[in-house]
């Protein structure tokens, strides 16, 4: 069965992997994409979403833009570890794409969140790849989303290790308090895919080289996004090999079709928003004798095999 859903992204050079993923793949429907503050400003995540769509032939899927600022904090983008467009900069401002032809749609992240997924009511899986604004803000126009959406699959969080501080994950830490809004809105299903599993599906230099012989727009796009993946994290000594990088927005996009691909449990997980040092953090009842009860199904493992495959497969195809 072919499965719907909208993107929510910040795209960055994973998000863009993910949107070729969900526009290519024959078992999703891509109704659209939204788009957030996040890796960069609102107006290039939007711009870099339009690109990677044209680009691969798909502009018939509509890039809705979305919140510019989290739904509290003032003064963000925060400071980051590194600055745009250095060489531990897994992204750049713009992505290594053609200008975009194609324009956003008029109707705004939020609103076209809670048309869609009324209109076809437990039909639409979220998958948010970045902070988690958009999402909060259609919570606060309509509540009953959660009565609507079967499943949210999350890229965000870690346990053993954050990014963008010790304890936390930037798609989390850059607005921690809507993560803790979609966390606790109580959706039937939250897949939260953390750092911890992304970490396991790494995409190495060969990966690349194959998926670069395929010869196709995605295939290309995605080695040239993904070399330089590589390339940051080798300098930032990040991943547990210097010739491979996570792709972690791809990991979700990968799981609709092929849920084994992670491994997962289910827990109960709430975001620090108040800790100086702890801000963003998702806090995973991982006692043995927790009585919470569960709010997500976390994953903590991967398959780096089947994932490389399935981009493999997916990018052989032209829209
Ligand atoms: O921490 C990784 C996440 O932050 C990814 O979604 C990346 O694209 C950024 O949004
Ligand atoms: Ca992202």
């Amino acid at each position: 069965m072919v499965r719907k859903l909208v993107l929510d992204v910040d795209t960055g050079s994973d998000d863009a992997v993910a949107i070729m993923f969900a526009a290519l793949h024959p078992d999703l429907d891509l109704l659209g994409v939204t788009t957030v503050n996040g890796n960069v400003p609102l107006v290039h995540t939007t711009d870099n979403s339009l690109r990677v769509l044209d680009f691969i032939g798909r502009s018939d899927v509509a890039v809705h833009p979305g919140l510019a600022r989290p739904i509290v904090r003032h003064g963000f983008p925060a400071p980051k570890r590194f600055s745009r467009d250095s060489d531990r900069d897994m992204h750049g401002t713009e992505l290594p794409l053609p200008p975009p032809v194609s324009k956003p749609h008029e109707v705004g992240a939020a609103e076209y969140l809670v048309r869609t997924a009324r209109e076809l009511p437990g039909e639409v899986t979220l998958v948010p790849v970045g902070p988690l604004s958009n999402i909060a803000a259609a919570l606060a126009l309509a509540p009953d989303l959660v009565e609507l959406v079967p499943e949210v699959v999350i890229m965000g969080g870690a346990h053993h290790f954050g990014n963008e501080t010790p304890a936390a994950e930037f798609n989390i830490w850059a607005d921690p308090e809507a993560a803790d809004m979609v966390l606790s809105a109580g959706f039937p299903k939250v897949t939260l895919v953390p750092l911890d599993a992304t970490h396991k599906a790494l995409v190495s230099t060969a990966d690349v080289e194959r998926l670069r012989a395929l010869g196709t727009p995605a295939g290309e796009a995605a080695a040239k996004l993904v070399e330089k993946r590589i390339a940051a994290y080798a300098v930032a000594g990040e991943a547990a090999r210097p010739d491979a990088a996570p792709v972690h927005d791809a990991l979700c996009t990968a799981y609709l079709v092929r849920p084994e691909v992670i491994g997962t449990r289910p827990v109960h997980v709430t975001v620090e928003t108040r800790g100086d040092r702890t801000v963003g953090r998702t806090v995973m009842d991982l006692r043995s004798g927790s009585t919470t009860p569960p709010n997500c199904d976390v994953a903590f493992d991967a398959d780096a095999a089947l994932f490389n495959q399935l981009l493999l497969t997916v990018f052989a195809r032209r829209a």
